[in-house]
């Protein structure tokens, strides 16, 4: 049982998009505290000290306000994770968490070996009485693994002792600083509750107790993996009904209306879009696979593996549909693609839906111009040229290629096709009407977003395709 002051000094391990946000948005509401934010990548360190804001290796809307404010007063970067973990009171393990490339379970469990890494750290340098949170997302009973490490490492004669808690994160990239700062609900799980108390009075700066629920351990931990299914599962569903109304002449958006009207439903989450992408759904449902899987529940872990199956459906039907439209034939036709994050608001583009389609097209050999607003050539590269799916590598037509651009009319200019695959809000405000005059004709533009106005475009003489509707081009 833990019993001391108040916490004075909390660490962070993981300067990733979970860490980085979460830690600043703390150091705004616990002037008091000091908060050290340490990770092995002393590049991306550095980029989280760059005198320059827009360098943060994160991009998320009102994030680098907040560095400014609270940077170098209560809120540190380091490399120096040892001797941070040596001063904390509190430490959060926020580190990646992918799923499995190699071995037993590998492409469905989630890889804790970054995980198991901190707990040896923290067991080896932690002084005194720690709470030890796990923040990132990780399979059920987790918990257990970390506790049996720091038990087992504590030296017999030393005053060292440790409570694990779960707090599992529940923002999303894009509205990060908003989800913190009015979190829907906070989630403690443990068993030490002088602990459970001590995290709760951090959270209670800014969150209201009745929105800090309290668990056990191993509730906790599975409520977060819940939690991405239910909402992967939603937009899965949608995508599926969007299919449907293609066919049929119905439209997505009134679907969405007429059914997220029943409260029991709801209408939030129920955009039809390119298939969901950012690192945690797919990882966290494939996690949930193979847990049901090892728990024997081989039905449970086909139900949520539908879900995945359907996401990929969902990317190659799009990139299909614009081969067809196209007369079956892009090769050597300039495609220009609007937005290469998972989603607007942030520079990730961790499964994001472009990256297979982008290469789906070059497969086909087309010539792919790429624009996004906030991801970066190199970023674009990585995910293109080193993906590691050799099924795509050998399928890479010879001639079909990709480049970036920032300038919106070298992405129209001849262009046969736009695709518009994330909802950046520059694209809803774009000058179609210019834009539209420099593509060669017949021209598509391809909406998985729902961004442009029909009628506009239609009006332009360009052809549109528009997810889930079955009103257009009948
Ligand atoms: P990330 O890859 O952006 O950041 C993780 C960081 O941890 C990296 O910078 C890495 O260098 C660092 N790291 C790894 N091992 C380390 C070690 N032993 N010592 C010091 N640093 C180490 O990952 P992320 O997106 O921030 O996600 C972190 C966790 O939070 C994951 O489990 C994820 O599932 C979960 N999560 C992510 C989001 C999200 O929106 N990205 C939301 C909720 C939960
Ligand atoms: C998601 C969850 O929303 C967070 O609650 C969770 O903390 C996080 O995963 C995590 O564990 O990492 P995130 O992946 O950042 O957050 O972004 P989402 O807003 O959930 O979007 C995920 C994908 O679904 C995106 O590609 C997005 O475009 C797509 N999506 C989302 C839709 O296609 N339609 C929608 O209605 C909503």
């Amino acid at each position: 049982m833990i019993n001391k002051p108040h916490i004075k000094k909390v660490v962070c391990i993981g300067a990733g998009y979970v860490g980085g946000p979460t830690m600043a948005v703390m150091a705004e509401k616990c002037k008091g505290i000091e908060i050290k934010i340490v990770d092995l990548n002393k590049n991306k360190i550095d980029l989280w000290n760059s005198k320059d804001l827009t360098k943060l290796p994160v991009f998320e809307p009102g994030l680098s306000s907040i560095i400014k404010k609270v940077r170098g007063k209560n809120l540190f970067f380091s490399t120096d994770v040892k001797g941070a973990i040596a001063q904390a009171d509190i430490i959060f393990i926020s580190v990646n968490t992918p799923t499995k490339t190699y071995g037993y379970g590998a492409g469905f469990a989630s890889d804790l070996k970054w995980v198991e890494s901190c707990a040896r750290t923290i067991a080896n340098n932690a002084n005194g009485q720690t709470i030890v949170v796990e923040k990132s997302t990780v399979p059920v009973r987790t918990a257990q693994v970390i506790k049996t490490i720091l038990e087992s490492n504590k030296d017999t004669n030393s005053n060292k002792s440790f409570a694990i808690l779960s707090n599992p994160e529940f923002l999303a990239e894009g509205t990060a600083i908003n989800d913190l700062f009015n979190p829907d609900r906070v989630l403690i799980g443990g068993e030490d509750t002088f602990a459970i108390e001590e995290l709760s009075w951090i959270y209670e700066h800014w969150v209201d107790k009745d929105r800090i629920i309290k668990t056990n351990l191993w509730s906790s931990e599975l409520s977060k993996l819940a939690a991405n299914a239910f909402l992967a599962q939603r937009i899965s569903s949608i995508n599926a009904i969007g299919a449907i109304c293609e066919s049929t002449g119905a439209d997505v958006r009134e679907v969405k209306l007429a059914i997220g009207s029943d409260q029991r439903i709801g209408n939030k989450f129920l955009e039809a879009g390119p298939g969901f992408g950012g690192s945690c759904f797919k990882k966290d449902i494939l996690n949930m696979v193979y847990l049901s899987k090892y728990f024997g529940l081989q039905e449970v872990s086909n139900y949520w593996e539908q879900v995945l199956i359907l996401n990929d459906w969902q990317r190659k039907r799009i990139s299909k549909l614009v081969v067809e439209n196209l007369f079956g034939n892009i090769n050597n036709k300039k495609i220009g693609i609007l937005g290469f994050a998972f989603k607007a608001n942030t520079n990730d583009t961790r499964e994001s839906s472009a990256i297979d389609i982008s290469r789906e097209l070059m497969a086909e050999g087309a010539q792919i111009v790429i624009h996004d607003p906030q991801v970066s050539e190199e970023q674009i590269s990585n995910d293109l040229n080193n993906h590691l799916d050799k099924t795509y590598e050998d399928k890479l037509a010879s001639n079909g290629l990709w480049w970036t651009s920032k300038d919106y009319s070298e992405i129209f200019t001849n262009s046969d096709a736009v695709i518009i695959l994330t909802e950046w809000e520059d694209y809803k405000n774009l000058n179609w009407t210019v834009f539209a005059k420099l593509m060669r004709k017949p021209a598509w533009i391809f909406d998985s977003r729902s961004v442009v106005d029909p009628d506009l475009i239609n009006n332009l003489g360009i052809k549109l395709w528009r997810i889930g509707d079955g009103t257009i081009n009948k």
